[in-house]
């Protein structure tokens, strides 16, 4: 039986569009990527004086426009601000503390951290006159999370959710010809997940100008039906006017296939919209014998969208698309391009080693070629919008992808927030499904899930009814949201009798949306619960959970079943069950954090792959253990393997369907060789081999990485003299760079607690007591003089600014924790006067040469503890009488350099990610290690 979706899909086959290019610069349009140079600070979640006085006006930003006060306002001095790059996740860069959170990853960030729950992200932009007449607008792809953004002072809005890109009008408040300043507050206090989630702008944001008259953004949709191999593609295409212009305009569909040709084109003229108003146009275009987008051969076309006003082009929307079909169908599961294919899924989060949720475009494709690598066709986005470079890398190497909202419910919150998904993601060929919901307890079972599920499901179908829609249900599979689901989404064997659901609810299609969560460790093959670390041999987790293996067999042997997807493809900081703290990542894994494989990878990789695949575990390392029985397993789609250690047989055995083979072996040193027959041939060899002691580091590039932008992902091990990988080695290595730099390191240890970032620390002293004395001179001391100290008075308290003095002397405290000789202490001083004198400690400090209101303060004339500043200065004169002056010193920074560079490795790896710095020819990497050759290795 066919669902209600693939008795349409027999009718329609659709095309599909995936989002616009990375950056573009079209006529009439321009999408800058503004990931560079911002300035950060944490800000305080309680605490508003930590806040940087924000929203202590007497008028908020919310009850007069354009009143952002504290870091909000335009010209909040920031200087002292560190600087840095997107994407950014500041999480990920604090250290780990038990108080923290079991679901975050015990990340010190986040509700029980206050001062390290607010982040404060500023950026300064110049905007052309010739922009006059534009739509100026902020593009964020994400940002994690409630942020509120600011421009020029003025209050754009707040979006809560962590996953949902959003855009922002700024035409109105641009400061043409000048400077303008964007700020944006993120409050990371509330998690959304369950699972590591980041903190700040982790995505990429994009300044946008326009014509008034354009494409809304996300504002293409085609599909299309594939008659006799010729695709009738519908292209619709939303217009806004932002502009007073009436009349008609043009409108252009091109169509180019990837050698940039054009295939086909379309054009018609219709009135503007009216001011403010949309339009959607609908055209359709004819590709004869398309390409097909499949997983093995991912064809992508790219359709422009131009829109003309007396013969000009006045915009330019580039959308490169994939055409295919999908179909599901109860009896015989998932077919694309009217292939049956069964769907062979991972889920996963979207953190990385080293890095957190501020993963450059590069890992995304590092991570989608790693589950291309096992077999994997399938990714789902677990459990909330992904990234749009996540979707981008799918489509171009093919991996089809359910696209997952984050909260179910009926109202604007939970709609709105899927409405965007759908809207945005649609055209992407690789997505496959909706998932409307995972997992929701209190309603599952019951009439409100069944009700909810009805609305969102019909409400998606409204906003594309080319896809089918699911929900990841565990609470049973009897009632409830799995009565009416489209496509019943199975999480577990263990939660109820799949086949039982099925000859009730015949017409309805299914597939395991999750399945395993087993325990593995990578390279550790005996449980180990005082040092939290779990055998990687696949077994049983849970009396409820089932093995890798056993959950393969049972959707492999059902046709009915579309396929399934494993929790998860990797693992990810948080969930460290079965454990709590110390451990920080999940077990559940194929690969470890880093993307390194555990064992189950090569068992999926048999059964899933195309290759003869031939893996043995454990490694061949077992000193102490001479004499005693080890579990040798093999895992390999040949149709026998036989097993020989040190050359002697220990016997051939046939490999079942979907199985491993297993051997009881006494250890003795020396080479375990398994070789795999197919059809009676020989056909592949894999040997484990006792290595000798530590000697040399070594550096591998990861090669299909490299061909994209300037980030590598780096693999570091060890090697004995011959050469030999150790699997057991745990040294600790340490890096440095040339040419680049060091985003993050990481190994893939479940309870390691080493920094995944060594970056700078940047602390602030405020200088208090801030008293003041007048001085009779009109001209400021040159050297510190005694002054009666009885005669001081409160800085500013008393101000008559019509009769102030010729001059003053002012005098404030302020801490520092510790008087390192390597800190840097700048003074960031704010005009408080006209000429200026500063002392600190009593010694004359110099402004330095790149910024007259910046002083370098050496640690000789610092101490730990109470530091007194003396500032001499002539008076700044209102001009107005309504001037509001400065009566702020400045702050004082102190800039702890972070230790070098470092990560041991965990049974055998570790991982490092650089950047190549733009404009450097290679960067160069060099790692050593105590008692080991130390190596370097470039990158071109
Ligand atoms: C599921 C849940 C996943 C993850 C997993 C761990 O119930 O949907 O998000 O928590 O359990 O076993």
């Amino acid at each position: 039986m066919k669902t209600k979706f693939t008795q349409k899909a027999i009718f329609y086959f659709f095309v599909l569009i995936s989002i616009p290019a990375f950056t573009q610069n079209k006529i009439g349009r321009e999408l800058i990527l503004i990931d560079k140079d911002w300035r950060f600070s944490f800000g305080h979640l309680h605490d508003t004086k930590k806040d940087f006085g924000h929203a202590e006006g007497y008028f908020s930003y919310l009850t007069k426009t354009g009143f952002g006060d504290g870091p909000a306002a335009k010209d909040f001095d920031d200087r002292a601000w560190r600087k840095l790059d997107l994407p950014h996740d500041w999480a990920v860069e604090q250290p780990f503390s038990e108080s923290a959170s079991f679901s975050h990853g015990f990340k010190a960030a986040g509700k029980n951290f206050p001062e390290k729950s607010i982040g404060w992200y500023r950026k300064k932009i110049t905007i052309p006159n010739e922009d006059l007449g534009k739509i100026i607008s902020l593009k964020f792809d994400g940002v994690f999370r409630n942020s509120k953004v600011f421009f020029n002072g003025f209050y754009l809005g707040t979006e809560q959710s962590g996953y949902n890109g959003f855009e922002y009008d700024v035409t109105a408040y641009v400061n043409y010809g000048g400077e303008n300043t964007i700020v944006v507050r993120a409050d990371a206090s509330m998690e959304e997940g369950w699972f590591y989630e980041g903190a700040g702008i982790y995505r990429h944001v994009y300044l946008q100008k326009t014509n008034p008259v354009r494409v809304v953004s996300n504002g293409t949709y085609v599909t299309s039906e594939l008659k006799n191999n010729d695709a009738s593609v519908t292209a619709d295409v939303t217009i806004e006017n932002k502009g007073n212009y009436k009349g008609s305009i043009e409108i252009s569909q091109t169509i180019f296939n990837k050698e940039n040709k054009q295939i086909t084109a379309f054009s018609e003229s219709i009135a503007a919209p009216e001011f403010y108003k949309t339009i959607t146009h609908s055209s359709k275009l004819y590709v004869q014998n398309p390409l097909l987008w499949d997983i093995d051969s991912p064809n992508l076309y790219r359709l422009v969208t131009q829109i003309k006003q007396h013969g000009k082009i006045i915009d330019s929307y580039e959308t490169p698309f994939g055409i295919r079909t999908i179909e599901f169908n109860a009896e015989n599961g998932f077919f694309l391009n009217g292939k049956p294919l069964k769907l062979k899924g991972t889920n996963n989060h979207q953190d990385h080693a080293g890095i957190g949720t501020a993963l450059p475009n590069e890992i995304q494709y590092y991570r989608i070629k790693k589950l291309k690598e096992m077999g994997s066709n399938a990714y789902r986005c677990s459990h909330h919008p992904p990234t749009p470079e996540l979707l981008k890398a799918c489509d171009e190497l093919g991996m089809l992808v359910i696209d997952e909202t984050r909260l179910m419910g009926i109202n604007d919150y939970h709609l709105n927030d899927l409405k965007r998904m759908i809207e945005r993601d649609r055209n992407h060929p690789s997505i496959f499904c909706w998932s409307v919901g995972n997992e929701e307890w209190n309603i599952e079972g019951g009439i409100v899930g069944e009700r909810i599920t009805n609305v969102m499901q019909d409400f998606a179908k409204s906003i594309d009814p080319t896809r089918p829609v699911t929900v990841g249900i565990s609470s049973g599979f009897k009632s409830g949201i799995s009565s009416v689901v489209e496509i019943m989404g199975y999480n577990y064997l263990g939660n109820g009798d799949i086949d039982a659901h099925r000859n009730q609810f015949k017409q309805q299609s299914g597939m395991g949306t999750e399945e395993g969560s087993t325990f593995a460790t990578r390279g550790i093959y005996f449980t180990d619960d005082a040092k939290h670390y779990q055998s990687a041999y696949d077994k049983k987790p849970r009396p409820t959970f089932y093995s890798i293996e056993e959950g393969w067999k049972f959707y492999a042997e059902r046709p009915y079943l579309a396929g399934v997807f494993f929790w998860t493809g990797f693992d990810y900081r948080g969930e460290p069950t079965p454990y709590g703290w110390p451990s920080v990542t999940s077990y559940f894994g194929m690969m470890d954090v880093c993307g390194f494989p555990k064992d189950n990878v090569f068992y999926l990789k048999s059964w899933w792959g195309k290759e003869p695949v031939l893996h043995l575990l454990p490694h061949w390392n077992w000193t102490g253990m001479e004499g005693k029985e080890i579990d040798v397993w093999a895992y390999s789609n040949c149709d026998e393997v036989e097993l020989f250690l040190n050359k002697k047989s220990l016997g051939k055995k046939k490999m079942e369907q979907n199985g491993h083979l297993e051997w009881k072996v006494k250890y003795t040193p020396g080479t375990l060789e398994a070789i795999g027959y197919k059809n009676g041939k020989k056909i592949i060899t894999e040997i484990k081999k006792t290595t000798g002691k530590a000697e040399n580091v070594k550096l591998s590039l990861d090669k299909e990485n490299i061909l994209k932008g300037n980030v590598s992902v780096i693999s570091v091990e060890v090697t004995d003299k011959n050469g030999l990988h150790i699997p057991t080695a745990n040294d600790e290595i340490n890096f440095s760079v040339k040419g680049g730099k060091i985003l993050g390191v990481g190994n893939g240890d479940p309870t390691s607690l080493e920094s995944d970032q060594f970056i700078d620390d940047i602390s602030f002293s405020v200088i208090t007591n801030f008293m003041e004395q007048k001085s009779e001179s009109a001209s400021v001391p040159k050297e510190m003089t005694n002054y009666d100290e009885s005669k001081w008075t409160e800085a500013f308290k008393e101000r008559d600014y019509k009769k102030q003095a010729p001059s003053y002397i002012y005098k404030g405290e302020f801490e520092l924790k510790n008087n390192a000789s390597a800190n840097v202490v700048s003074f960031f001083y704010k005009k408080i006067g006209v000429e200026t004198v500063v002392f600190v400690n009593g010694k004359k400090v110099e402004p330095s040469s790149e910024d007259p209101q910046k002083y370098i303060l050496n640690t000789a004339i610092l101490k730990e503890g109470k530091n007194t500043i003396h500032i001499a200065a002539t008076p700044l004169q209102k001009v107005k009488d309504w001037d509001v002056m400065n009566t702020d010193p400045g702050i004082i920074q102190v800039s702890t350099p972070a230790a070098s560079w470092k990560r041991k490795l965990f049974n055998g790896y570790a991982q490092i990610i650089i950047q190549k710095d733009e404009n450097a020819k290679e960067v160069i990497l060099s790692a050593s290690a105590k008692d080991l050759r130390a190596v370097s290795l470039s990158v071109k």
